[in-house]
C-alpha cells in the first residue's frame, strides 16, 4: 500500500510543470549533466533508534539523523538509501558542543526530540520535521514537504531539496555575499563563487557562498544553516509565496536549525559552529591604500610621501599583480622593485605596512620554482582523465594547486617565507573562486582531495577559495612565529572567517555600488563573515569627489578599511580630489584612528562572544522586522549609529533611531529613540549617533597604529537616566597572547539621575597598559556640577567647555566616580 502510494507521489512529480521545465534545462544545460526526473520523497516513519545524542528514523529506505549539537542546535541530516556520507565539514570542525539535557519521546503522531530549550518533532505520518520553542510552544520552522531528493546517473548521488513553510509575516536575512536589499523575502538564489566584475543590484551568484539565513517572524529569529558545498540554492517565498526551499546539486542533505528567539543569538550560535574571526593585528584596523597597481618603488614611495606630508594617517600600502614578474606568485619584477627588502624595511620605517597580493594559477613555466616544484610533487588539481587542470589567468596558461589537499596547503604556507623574511606584513588572495578567463572557473570533472574525503569540483569549488586562504593564514601565521597574519580572500565559504578578512569584489564608482556596499557589509556582518569592506571609491569606473567623500565616511565604520580602484582610472588617493574633499577625508580617516580602541574592542566582543560587528536595524528591532526597510543605517558594535549618506547632492536624511536616546555625535543634541528625524547631512557630515550612556574611548590621532605612546585615554561618556554598560579591550595588538587571558578588558558602567552622575569601572584580564590617565569628556550633563569625586576624593581640577563638556582628569584604575549637582 504504500510502496503503491509512493509511486503515485513518483508518478505525480514526473507530470508536473516544474519537471517537464527543468529537463528541458538541463537540455539546454548539459554542463551539469541529465538529470533524472524522478524526485523521491520521504514517507512514514516506520523505526527509531537512538544513539547518544543521534536520533535515527527511517522510512523502511532512507534514514534520517538528528542530532542534539547543544540546547539551542539541532542538525539533521538524510540518507536517501540509508547510507550517510563521511560525517567531515570544513565550515564546522568539531559539531557537538554542550548540551544539559535532551530526550525523545514518542507521541501518538509523532517523535520528539528535546533539549530544554527546543523541541523536533518528527511526524510519523509524512516524516514532516518541525522546530518549536519549548517556552511559547512557538513553532519556528516546519516543513512543507518532506525531505526528498533525485539520482544524480552521471556524477552519482543525489540533488537533495528541502523544503519548508513560509509564513506570511515570515522575513529573511543573511546569506552572506549577496546584492540588493537586506531583506531575502521574494527572492531566489544560487551559491556558486563566481568571479562577478562589475557586479549589479540584484545579480547573483557572487563571490562567496555562506548557506546560511535567518528567518524572523511574530517577532522572533531561527536560523538555518544548510552546510553543503556543491551548487546550492534558496527560495524564500519567490516560487510560491507559502515555501521556503534550500537545495544542492549533490552532496549530503544536511542542516542546522539554530534557535534565536533573538537574531543576535542566532549569529552568535551560528559562529560558536563555524568559528569567529582572530583578533586581526591591530594596525589592520587603520586605512589601507590599495591600487592595481602602484609601481615601480617610486610610486610606491610617493603616495606613502603623499599620505605622511598631508597628514592623512595610513596603516597599509598593498601592491597588486605588476610587482610579480610575469605575474609568477612568489617573484618580483626586478626593473620596478630592484630591493624590495629595502623599500618594505623603509616604507616600515614610515609607519606603513606592505600587503601584496598572490593568486591562485602559477604559470605553467619549466623554469619557474613554483611551478617546478608543484609539478614535482604533484600539487597541481587534475581532470577526470589525469589531464592537468589549465586555465588562462594573468600569467598566461596557469596550472592551481589543490588547495583542499592538507599537504599541498602546507607547501603553499611555507612559499610564503621569502615574503615574510623581507618584511611583508600582509597577504591578499585574490581570483580564488577558483576564476579562470574564458571558461570562468575549472569544469566539473576536476578532482579534488577534499582532506581525503575526495569529490569533483561540483563539491569542491566553493571551498576552493577559503582552502587557499586557510594555508596562506596558517602558513604565515608559523612563519611570523605567532604573529597575527593579515590575510585576505575574494572568495570563500561559511567558516572562512577563521582565516581572514574579505573585500566584496570588483565594484562600480556608482552612487549605486555604494548602497549595494553598505548592505553587503552589514549582510556579511550578521552572517558570520564581520571584517569586511568594499573597494572605497568603486572599482572600475570614476567617482567624483563627492561620491568618493561619502564612501570614506562609510567605510570609516566599514570593518576593513581600504580604497582600491582598477588601473586604468585616474588617481585614486584621499587627496586626488582636492578642497574641500582631501580635508573631509582627513577628517573621516582620523575619526577612526581617534575610535581605533572602541572598533578594537567591537572586535574583541566578535572574536570572544560571536557578536556581530556591523548591526542592521532589524537586528536592534526585530520585533518590527518590517523595519528593515531603513536597511542602510546600522550599528558598529552597539554604541554607534551609523546612517551614512548615499544620495548625491543630499545635505540632510531621514534617519529612524532604535529604542533608547541618542546624542548627534556632531551636536550633541539628544534625541529619542523609535522615531524618525530629518537631521542635517552637509558633506563634512555624515549623520553619527552614540547611544545615551555610552563611554567611547578615544586615542590620539596617529599617523599610524603604534605611532605614539598612548599617555592618556579619554573617555567620551554621554549621559543617560538610566545605567548601560561599555567594554573597552586593550592588548598588545599583535600576538596571540589574548588566548593566555593577556589582555585589560574593562567594563565601564553610567548611571545618571537628575542630580548625580556614576560611573563604575571593572577591570578583567591580565595585560596592564602602559598609560597611567584618563581624561574624561562628560556631554549632555542635564545639572550643574558641584563636586567630583574619583574613589571618594574630591576632583578639584575640572572645567566646562564651550560646548558645556565638563573635563577632569582621574588615574586607571578608579573604581567609581561620582559626579553631582
Ligand atoms: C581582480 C581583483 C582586483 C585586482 C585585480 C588585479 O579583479 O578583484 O581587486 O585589483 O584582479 O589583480
Amino acid at each position: 500500500m504504500e510502496e503503491l502510494d509512493k509511486q503515485n507521489k513518483e508518478i505525480s512529480d514526473i507530470s508536473t510543470g516544474e519537471v517537464v521545465e527543468e529537463i528541458v534545462q538541463h537540455l539546454n544545460n548539459p554542463v551539469s549533466g541529465p538529470k533524472p526526473i524522478v524526485k523521491k520523497y520521504l514517507s512514514t516513519v516506520e523505526q527509531v533508534y537512538t544513539e547518544s545524542n543521534k536520533f535515527y528514523f527511517s522510512d523502511g529506505d532512507a534514514r534520517v539523523e538528528i542530532r542534539v549539537v547543544s540546547d539551542e542546535i539541532i542538525r539533521v541530516r538524510l540518507a536517501p538509501h540509508g547510507v550517510f556520507l563521511d560525517d567531515f565539514s570544513y565550515a564546522v570542525p568539531v559539531v557537538d558542543q554542550k548540551v544539559t539535557t535532551f530526550k525523545m519521546e514518542e507521541q501518538e503522531a509523532c517523535y520528539s526530540v528535546s533539549t530544554n530549550t527546543i523541541t523536533c518533532k518528527v511526524r510519523k505520518s509524512d516524516f514532516h520535521i518541525s522546530f518549536t520553542d519549548n517556552q511559547n510552544q512557538m513553532v519556528m520552522s516546519e516543513d512543507e514537504s518532506p525531505m526528498h531528493w533525485e539520482e544524480n546517473i552521471e556524477f552519482g548521488g543525489y540533488y537533495v531539496y528541502a523544503t519548508k513553510k513560509c509564513l506570511p509575516d515570515e522575513n529573511f536575512y543573511g546569506l552572506g555575499d549577496k546584492s540588493g536589499n537586506m531583506n531575502l523575502r521574494g527572492r531566489h538564489f544560487q551559491n556558486w563563487n563566481t568571479d562577478a566584475y562589475s557586479f549589479g543590484w540584484d545579480q547573483d551568484p557572487l563571490y562567496r557562498t555562506i548557506p546560511f539565513y535567518t528567518g524572523v517572524h511574530q517577532g522572533a529569529a531561527y536560523g538555518i544553516f544548510f552546510d553543503n558545498t556543491f551548487r546550492s540554492y534558496f527560495d524564500f517565498g519567490k516560487e510560491d509565496s507559502a515555501k521556503t526551499s534550500f537545495w544542492a546539486d549533490g552532496g549530503e542533505l544536511q542542516y542546522y536549525y539554530i534557535h534565536g528567539p533573538h537574531l543576535m543569538d542566532v549569529v552568535k550560535r551560528y559562529q560558536s559552529l563555524t568559528g569567529t574571526h582572530p583578533m586581526p593585528p591591530k594596525w589592520a584596523l587603520g586605512y589601507h591604500q590599495c591600487r592595481w597597481s602602484y609601481y615601480p618603488e617610486q610610486k610606491v614611495k610617493e603616495i606613502a610621501d603623499g599620505f605622511r606630508s598631508r597628514n592623512i594617517p595610513c596603516d597599509a600600502i598593498y601592491l597588486d599583480i605588476d610587482y610579480m614578474d610575469g605575474y609568477r606568485c612568489f617573484t618580483w619584477n626586478k626593473n620596478h622593485f630592484p630591493d624590495p627588502k629595502r623599500m618594505i624595511k623603509e616604507l616600515a620605517n614610515d609607519g606603513f605596512k606592505t600587503v601584496v597580493m598572490i593568486d591562485p594559477g602559477i604559470k605553467v613555466d619549466d623554469n619557474y620554482w613554483v611551478f617546478k616544484e608543484g609539478k614535482a610533487n604533484n600539487y597541481f588539481c587534475r581532470r577526470s582523465d589525469d589531464y592537468f587542470m589549465e586555465g588562462h589567468v594573468w600569467p598566461g596558461r596557469c596550472q592551481f594547486p589543490d588547495f583542499t589537499n592538507p599537504t599541498v596547503r602546507e607547501w603553499w604556507g611555507k612559499l610564503y617565507k621569502e615574503l615574510v623574511d623581507i618584511g611583508v606584513a600582509g597577504v591578499w588572495n585574490d581570483m580564488n573562486e577558483p576564476a579562470v578567463f574564458g571558461s570562468g572557473t575549472f569544469p566539473n570533472d576536476v578532482r579534488h582531495n577534499y582532506d581525503g574525503y575526495r569529490g569533483s569540483h561540483r563539491k569542491a569549488h566553493n571551498v576552493y577559495g577559503m582552502q587557499m586562504v586557510r594555508s596562506t593564514y596558517d602558513g604565515l601565521k608559523k612563519l611570523m612565529r605567532n604573529k597575527r597574519p593579515f590575510t585576505i580572500t575574494r572568495a570563500g565559504y561559511s567558516g572562512m572567517q577563521r582565516y581572514g578578512c574579505v573585500w566584496t569584489g570588483d565594484n562600480v564608482a556608482t552612487w549605486e555600488h555604494l548602497k549595494i556596499g553598505n548592505i553587503q557589509c552589514q549582510r556579511m556582518s550578521i552572517s558570520g563573515v564581520p571584517f569586511c569592506g568594499t573597494d572605497i571609491g568603486g572599482f572600475s569606473g570614476e567617482p567624483d569627489g563627492e561620491l568618493f567623500t561619502r564612501w570614506i565616511q562609510l567605510g570609516t565604520f566599514s570593518p576593513f578599511m581600504r580604497a582600491h580602484s582598477a588601473g586604468d582610472t585616474a588617481e585614486r588617493e584621499p587627496w586626488s580630489f582636492g578642497e574641500p574633499y582631501t580635508s573631509i577625508n582627513r577628517t573621516y580617516i582620523e575619526l577612526r584612528y581617534r575610535l581605533m580602541p572602541y572598533l578594537y574592542s567591537v572586535f574583541w566582543e566578535h572574536h570572544r562572544y560571536g557578536f556581530p560587528i556591523l548591526r542592521p536595524l532589524v537586528m536592534l528591532e526585530q520585533e518590527n522586522s518590517s523595519n528593515s526597510y531603513r536597511q542602510d543605517e546600522f550599528t558598529f558594535g552597539d554604541k554607534i549609529l551609523v546612517c551614512p549618506v548615499l544620495e548625491q547632492g543630499a545635505v540632510s536624511r531621514m534617519v529612524y533611531l532604535p529604542k533608547g536616546k541618542w546624542y548627534n555625535f556632531w551636536t550633541h543634541e539628544v534625541l529619542n529613540g523609535e522615531s524618525e528625524h530629518n537631521i542635517k547631512a552637509p558633506l563634512a557630515q555624515m549623520p553619527l549617533f552614540v547611544r545615551a550612556g555610552a563611554v567611547i574611548p578615544e586615542y590620539p590621532v596617529m599617523q599610524y597604529v603604534g605611532e605614539k605612546n598612548v599617555d592618556e585615554v579619554l573617555l567620551n561618556v554621554y549621559y543617560a537616566d538610566y545605567e548601560v554598560n561599555s567594554f573597552l579591550f586593550e592588548d598588545h595588538g599583535d600576538t596571540f597572547a589574548y588566548e593566555q587571558d593577556i589582555y585589560s578588558e574593562k567594563k565601564f558602567s553610567v548611571k545618571g539621575t537628575e542630580y548625580q552622575l556614576t560611573i563604575e569601572q571593572s577591570v578583567d584580564g591580565l595585560y596592564t597598559p602602559n598609560y597611567e590617565w584618563y581624561e574624561y569628556n562628560i556631554i549632555g550633563l542635564p545639572f550643574n556640577v558641584n563636586k567630583i569625586t574619583v574613589d571618594d576624593k574630591d576632583v578639584v581640577d575640572y572645567q566646562l567647555d564651550e560646548n558645556s563638556c565638563l573635563h577632569f582628569r582621574s588615574n586607571k584604575n578608579f573604581t567609581s566616580i561620582k559626579i553631582y549637582n
